[in-house]
């Protein structure tokens, strides 16, 4: 795991999007897998910026983590309804090219046909995390097994209390949703994982230096030949090697520097 303990959480978010910048610049045709949450709202205004800016994403195919169970595509609160109102609808990528698991089917075929869809056009070459306060990515809530496959999910009362923010008192949140498993998101080629705060310093600490664990979801990702981990300072505190990963990031980019032609 590479781990980059930026100065601040504008920074990070800012390199998190350059690699997907930098993903789509080198390769226009490629399969990124997509997250949501409230931390990658400050990320896809850099996609869009960057697409004004003269990037296409004409060519490439996206595959989102997960949908709540129970919300269409219309639904305000539902997945798909933020990622047009963030990413989809700024940017020149079809409809037809982008993917999110049908909260309206069964759960079990919406799950099933996603997992295929994904084999069909994948591999995912780019995959983009966010980090839940319990350690789950996607909606692998603590106790996902760590080769699990895309399907439902029950959410965690942790999750619940974390997400109801986004809805309205007098609507009812779902209580479980289809996500990708751990073993669809390790398929993917990279990894770029985004945590801010200090309310997810626990959980970071536990998915870079806790035992790989169905306990912390997230810490699967250190079986992962290719994992970026960008933090802000405050997301880094509880980190027992600190030091050692500010040392060894600049290392990293000088090693970089010096490649610059
Ligand atoms: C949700 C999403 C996750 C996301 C997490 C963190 O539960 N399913 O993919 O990483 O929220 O969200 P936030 O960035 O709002 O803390």
């Amino acid at each position: 795991m590479r781990i980059v303990i930026c100065d601040s959480a504008q920074d990070a978010t800012a390199r998190t999007a350059a690699r997907l910048v930098t993903q789509v610049q080198a390769k226009p045709d490629s399969v990124l897998g997509l997250a949501t949450g409230g931390t990658m709202e400050a990320v896809y205004p850099h996609l869009v910026a960057a697409h004004r800016g003269g990037l296409s994403f004409a060519n490439v195919t996206s595959f989102n983590l997960d949908e709540y169970v129970g919300l269409g595509p219309d639904h305000p609160q539902s997945y798909a309804h933020y990622m047009r109102h963030h990413l989809f609808d700024h940017v020149d990528l079809a409809p037809s090219r982008y993917f999110l698991p049908d909260g309206l089917a069964p759960p079990k075929e919406a799950s099933d046909a996603y997992e295929d869809l994904i084999l069909a056009h994948g591999p995912i070459d780019l995959q983009l995390l966010g980090l839940g306060h319990n350690g789950h990515i996607g909606f692998n809530e603590p106790g996902s097994s760590l080769t699990s496959l895309t399907r439902e999910k029950a959410l965690s009362h942790k999750t619940i209390d974390a997400n109801s923010r986004f809805f309205s008192s007098d609507e009812a949140m779902p209580h479980s949703a289809v996500t990708m498993g751990i073993g669809t998101i390790s398929r993917g080629k990279s990894i770029v994982l985004l945590a801010l705060g200090d309310g997810k310093a626990q959980a970071v600490h536990a998915m870079v230096e806790g035992p790989v664990s169905a306990f912390c979801p997230a810490s699967a990702l250190q079986m992962h030949r290719d994992v970026t981990v960008f933090l802000d300072p405050d997301a880094a505190v509880q980190l027992e090697l600190r030091d050692h990963y500010l040392h060894a990031e600049t290392i990293q980019r000088r090693r970089e520097a010096e490649r610059q032609p």
